[in-house]
């Protein structure tokens, strides 16, 4: 089915999708693995009638405002608060994320994370790569137990979900706290216990986020967060940097208010706080949560799908603006 439509791909994807989108579209993509620059959006959006977004496209009224043409806006991830939704809809444009496959391999990499701060395992690497293992002894690289201790995950969604049925075959006791209480007999299912933030902040061992970021989510976890957790407990954040205030994570880390923290995100990134590399009681991941190939491919055949979709004047499968359907442009 091929469509006589332009479409701008600005994350190099699996060839095995772009092979596919090549056949229904005319293709303008990002080669390179790393962010479209912006000069190249803008230029390159305006005469597009479909977009492929990344975490790394900040997709604001400029880049809009370029694209008189465009009509819909598939993004690549579940996660879309680099998009303002609130301008797209105004344009009648549809916009659609990748929830879902992803959630398997981001949650792997939450419990990757668990482990690897609690048994030390980036620490003990190096130290045994720079020739340190001279001799075994009991004490030597101690790590803390994850079996049986206790989880609190906050924000509850299928991502946190699959955390906790994670932590259900480690034994663990898991707390969660979330917008909306789930219900009864999911809690049931999971093993988990709604605790409001504080409880959980006091009472947990590692504490997991799991909530998009939004106005109400920008540095829930800060300084007051910090002081209320205890000296042995882990943050892991697989969500969104600016969700925790790096500032004050550093410190606590410094301080030890806190024992570790495993991070994927950060608030700033590609860019880290300073000082956060010299510390060794941090694991710190280039964002990867969902970097399987398994599921990069899922993800990047949904937007596919739901291009398709938007620009054959269908609704696309995961549309996230519903309230666009009754502006929305017309594709032809
Ligand atoms: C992606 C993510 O790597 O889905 C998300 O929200 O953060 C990651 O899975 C990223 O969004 C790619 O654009």
């Amino acid at each position: 089915m091929a469509m006589n439509k332009r479409i701008l791909v600005t994350g190099r994807l699996p060839e095995v999708i772009m092979a596919e989108l090549e056949k229904v579209f005319l293709v303008d993509a990002n080669t390179e693995d790393k962010p479209y620059e912006r000069q190249k959006l803008l230029h390159g959006i305006k005469d597009k009638d479909g977009l492929i977004s990344m975490i790394t496209d900040n997709i604001n009224e400029e880049v809009l405002d370029s694209a008189s043409r465009l009509k819909m806006i598939a993004h690549f991830g579940v996660g879309y608060n680099n998009i303002d939704i609130k301008a797209a809809t105004a344009r009648g444009i549809p916009v659609s994320n990748t929830p879902g496959v992803l959630t398997d391999a981001t949650a792997e990499l939450a419990f990757a994370l668990i482990l690897a701060i609690a048994r030390r395992l980036v620490e003990c690497d190096r130290a045994t790569r720079d020739g340190h293992f001279l001799y075994w002894a009991p004490m030597l690289f101690l790590g803390r137990e994850v079996t049986g201790k206790t989880l609190g995950i906050i924000g509850l969604g299928e991502i946190g979900k699959a955390v906790a049925r994670r932590a259900k075959g480690f034994k663990m006791r898991i707390l969660y706290n979330n917008r909306s209480r789930i219900d009864a007999s999911e809690e049931k299912e999971l093993g988990a216990e709604y605790a409001d933030l504080q409880k959980l902040l006091i009472e947990s061992d590692f504490i997991s986020l799991h909530v998009p970021l939004t106005g109400e989510t920008r540095h829930l976890i800060g300084k007051a967060e910090f002081s209320l957790m205890k000296p042995t407990a882990y943050l892991i954040n697989t969500s969104r940097g600016p969700v925790v205030d790096e500032q004050a994570l550093l410190g606590a880390l410094l301080n030890r208010t806190i024992s570790g923290a495993g991070l994927d995100v950060y608030e700033n990134e590609p860019a880290l706080t300073p000082g956060l590399t010299e510390l060794s009681n941090v694991v710190l991941l280039p964002h990867i949560g969902s970097g399987t190939l398994e599921t990069r491919i899922k993800m990047a055949s949904m937007a596919a799908e739901n291009l398709i979709a938007g620009l054959s004047n269908k609704v696309p499968p995961n549309l996230v603006n519903p309230e666009v359907l009754q502006n929305r442009r017309l594709t032809e």
